[in-house]
């Protein structure tokens, strides 16, 4: 299950390693970013890897092998950061790369319940250890959260209609198989999209929520900010736009522009300059690696240098 890392060449750049440094992969996955990192600049001082999914730490484990004790694993979520740095006994990074979302090893598993495609149990948790998996999640909200869920996380306009359907047939929805099928009764024929599954936006919302993905990203990011020496640099990859958003609007406040209301005539929020926006616009994929890849469609990514 080979899971091709995106936008390679433009995070090396960006994140320019250099003999001595220290830099932390936060998503490590299959480790494609982190190899890329270590085969351009094989003296760096130390890569500390994280993923919160043990089956990613121990692929990322086997394929790291050969640079022996420069890489560190952390089976633990980016949110902890601050903890996994001072048990590497690291004060200061010089750089950090987020590579948000599922790694393909996740999506095919079928045992994982994150695919559409693939029958297996409705699961979905990257962390296989955490308590609160997609069924049970469906089975705590009521009818009106879960279609607040799926409506906030999945931007999906029949939210309502899929929330009540699930809610009603809850019992029997034991399967992504299940779920799937659902949510494509739910939505009219004549709303079903016709590039993607309909169910994908209800699969997404779930996913989100059941990792609390939105704000793990913003306290990662916020711990990633505190961590950066100065000069240093992060580096994000989003797949979609409620993760770029955190993504932008935190860089914004760091780099100290404005956030106050337009209509307020005074600036009240008090922001200072902390962070340089390297990507004034967005990087995405260009058209060789996009033929490559279908991941790399949705892909964006964002850097930011603290000051
Ligand atoms: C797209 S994959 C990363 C792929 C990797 N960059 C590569 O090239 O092989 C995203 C990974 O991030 C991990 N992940 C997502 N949220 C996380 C979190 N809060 N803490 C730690 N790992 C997380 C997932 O478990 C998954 O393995």
């Amino acid at each position: 299950m080979e899971h091709v890392s995106v936008l390679v060449n433009e995070v090396l750049t960006h994140l320019g390693p250099v003999p001595g440094g220290i830099y932390v992969d936060a998503t490590v996955g299959h480790g494609g970013h982190a190899l890329s990192i270590l085969k351009h600049e094989p003296d760096v001082g130390q890569l500390i890897c994280i993923d919160q999914d043990s089956d990613a730490i121990e692929r990322a484990t086997a394929a790291l092998a050969a640079f022996g004790n420069k890489v560190t694993f952390f089976n633990q979520s980016f949110t902890l950061l601050k903890d996994i740095l001072s048990q590497a006994g690291v004060n200061a990074i010089d750089g950090i790369v987020f590579d948000l979302g599922v790694s393909t090893g996740q999506l095919k598993d079928p045992s994982r319940g994150f695919s559409i495609y693939l029958e297996g149990p409705l699961d979905m948790r990257m962390n296989a250890g955490a308590a609160l998996h997609a069924k049970n999640l469906i089975e705590e909200l009521d009818t009106n959260e879960l279609a607040n869920t799926i409506y906030r996380y999945g931007e999906e306009r029949f939210s309502r209609r899929i929330a009540a359907r699930i809610k009603a047939r809850q019992a029997d929805i034991n399967t992504t198989a299940d779920l799937a099928q659902t949510v494509f009764e739910a939505i009219p024929a004549r709303f079903h999209p016709r590039r993607i599954h309909p169910a994908t936006k209800t699969f997404q919302a779930l996913r989100i929520a059941v990792n609390d993905e939105l704000q793990a990203l913003e306290s990662g990011l916020q711990a990633a900010f505190e961590a950066l020496r100065s000069g240093g640099r992060m580096c994000v990859i989003s797949f979609h736009s409620l993760e770029d958003r955190i993504v932008k609007t935190m860089f914004k406040q760091w780099s100290g522009e404005c956030v106050c209301p337009r209509d307020l005539p005074v600036c009240s929020c008090g922001c200072r300059p902390q962070v340089r926006i390297i990507t004034r616009k967005v990087v995405r994929a260009g058209g060789e690696e996009l033929n490559a890849n279908a991941r790399a469609r949705s892909a964006k990514l964002r850097v930011a240098e603290k000051i």
